[in-house]
């Protein structure tokens, strides 16, 4: 009988660390859905204590997803645990507390300042508090890959006798090359005598370029978790990519006979709505979900994909949910038949939903003969003008030649009241930036813009993301349609509408400059 690799995907803690990938509560809602549908076995949904809103972003889940654990990080600390506890309650029996602490003698000396009589028992303890929370604990020893094997036995040992079910071995920094890796694996459950107790996970960041082939060396050594993140995000050059593993498991079935139980038809799906989610974009030639991923250019490669698929394809682009339905959706289409082709893309609707994006489906219908799956989940990210907003844009009119000075004329809707501006710019998009801008404050600092054709075809939506910085917080927004200036203007007013002491501008006089 084939084994079970259980997949913990981390997107929303870990992935949510890299830089500029915050996501607010709807979007995480979006993502734990979308992650729930796909198939994986534990969602670790943030990380309580850092912040009031991680904390109800980890609660809805688990008020909310049914189906995978979901999962809460702690440091090894009272307040920390207890507040995961509370986080993850709801989820009732499919709860879990991930609490960890550093192993290594650089994180123990210079980090912690603890010896490591003191993080055995620290661990222990934590895991003691943790067990008396929740149902299911699991343990991590931070910086794993560079600690010493002999001290990994024994507080692996000590947490598994204090009731963790679950021990994670992460290479925190990406610093180890698989035959070291897979080493350590199968050392940790040869000689730690209660290991038979236990799943052994790996958690592998990115640095050096080997997170999946590490994860692979410690699957081939016994670990039977592997903790993964859409796309590969995660801190830094992220973490091993749930879609890699997870393809390497099915294709080559024949060296791991190892199942996972992700229905790998809605990795691409899941993929494209985390990557407009947090504005992170997925390069052309990743692998399984990159737009090139299928895509023979040479005409050797052309003719033998013609003649016989499996000449150039070791996958079909079909089986992780590359539609091959191009065209899906046009004016005359119904709610039911909108809200069926998202289940297909493995998006749940809830109706008040529907309302707003059937909306949105009917305004681009009307411009656009033809609505593809990428239009789809497209207008799904497009949060302009949704009715909570605090700023909503109710004009634009930019107009731009070879011989004219670009200028945009907007009118917008902040809290209630409307307000209008102009101005002149390098180009339309900078005229309507400038004139939405002098309308509030704050406005953030432009860290990132940039611009993708959803579909092909000149009445193509474009597809807007904006990065803004104000002090320490980041966010995203994103917009589209099929005026670049609108999807442009559209995508800005998402990401204010995240800053959250963002309101009108008390007098605005024609503005001159950001
Ligand atoms: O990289 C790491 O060590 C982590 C732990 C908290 C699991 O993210
Ligand atoms: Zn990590």
């Amino acid at each position: 009988m084939s084994d079970r690799l259980y997949i913990f995907d981390t997107t929303l803690r870990d992935g949510e660390q890299s830089p500029g990938c915050s996501m607010n509560i709807d979007e995480k809602m979006r993502v734990a859905h979308a992650l729930s549908a796909l198939g994986v076995d534990v969602i670790e949904a943030g990380f309580p204590i850092a912040s009031p809103g991680d904390f109800e972003a980890v609660h809805r889940i688990a008020s909310e997803i049914h189906g995978p654990k979901i999962a809460g990080l702690a440091r090894a600390a009272e307040r920390d645990i207890a507040r995961a506890g509370e986080a993850v309650k709801p989820a009732g029996d499919n709860g879990r507390i991930h609490t960890f602490i550093a192993t290594s003698p650089i994180h123990m000396e210079a980090k912690l300042r603890m010896t490591p009589d003191q993080v055995v028992e620290r661990a222990v303890v934590a895991v003691k508090q943790a067990r008396s929370l929740a149902p299911e604990v699991e343990f991590s020893a931070e910086d794993a890959g560079r600690s010493e094997i002999d001290f990994l036995c024994r507080i692996v040992e000590s947490v598994i006798t204090a009731g963790a079910r679950v021990i994670n071995i992460p290479d925190t920094v990406g610093y180890m090359t698989p035959d070291e890796f897979g080493w350590r694996i199968r050392s940790l459950i040869e000689r730690v005598p209660n290991s038979d107790q236990a799943i052994f996970s790996v958690h592998c960041h990115n640095d050096l370029g080997l997170a999946v082939a590490n994860s692979l060396a410690a699957i081939e050594n016994g670990a039977r978790q592997v903790e993964c993140t859409i796309n590969g995000l995660g801190e830094r050059a992220g973490n091993a990519s749930l879609e890699e593993i997870v393809m390497i498991m099915k294709t080559r079935s024949d060296r791991y006979d190892i199942n996972t139980g992700i229905d790998t038809t809605k990795i691409v799906p899941t993929s494209k709505l985390v990557s407009q989610i947090t504005g992170m974009p997925i390069q052309p030639n990743k692998a399984i979900v990159g737009a090139n991923a299928f895509a023979h250019e040479s005409g050797i490669h052309q003719d033998g994909v013609l003649k016989h698929k499996k000449t150039y394809e070791i996958m079909t682009p079909e089986s992780v949910g590359w539609s091959t339905n191009r065209m899906v959706l046009g004016k005359h289409s119904g709610r039911a038949a909108l809200k069926s082709r998202y289940v297909e893309l493995g998006v749940e609707l809830d109706d008040e939903r529907l309302i707003v994006v059937f909306e949105r489906f009917k305004k681009l219908a009307d411009k656009k003969k033809d609505i593809f799956d990428e239009d789809l989940m497209s207008i799904l990210s497009d949060d302009s003008g949704i009715d909570h907003e605090r700023v909503k844009l109710l004009n634009l009119h930019a107009a731009s030649g070879t011989n004219d000075t670009p200028v945009a004329a907007v009118e917008l809707e902040i809290e209630g009241q409307r307000h209008k501006a102009t101005a002149e710019g390098d180009g339309p998009v900078d005229a309507a930036f400038k004139a939405i801008k002098s309308l509030v404050e704050p406005n953030g600092k432009l860290l990132l813009y940039a611009v993708n054709a959803i579909t092909a075809g000149t009445d193509a939506q474009g597809e807007v993301t904006v990065r803004l910085q104000d002090g320490d917080r980041i966010v995203n927004g994103q917009g589209s349609d099929t005026d670049i200036v609108v999807a442009s203007a559209k995508a800005l007013i998402a990401a204010l509408n995240k800053l959250p002491n963002m309101h009108a501008r008390e007098v605005h006089a024609q503005y001159s400059g950001v």
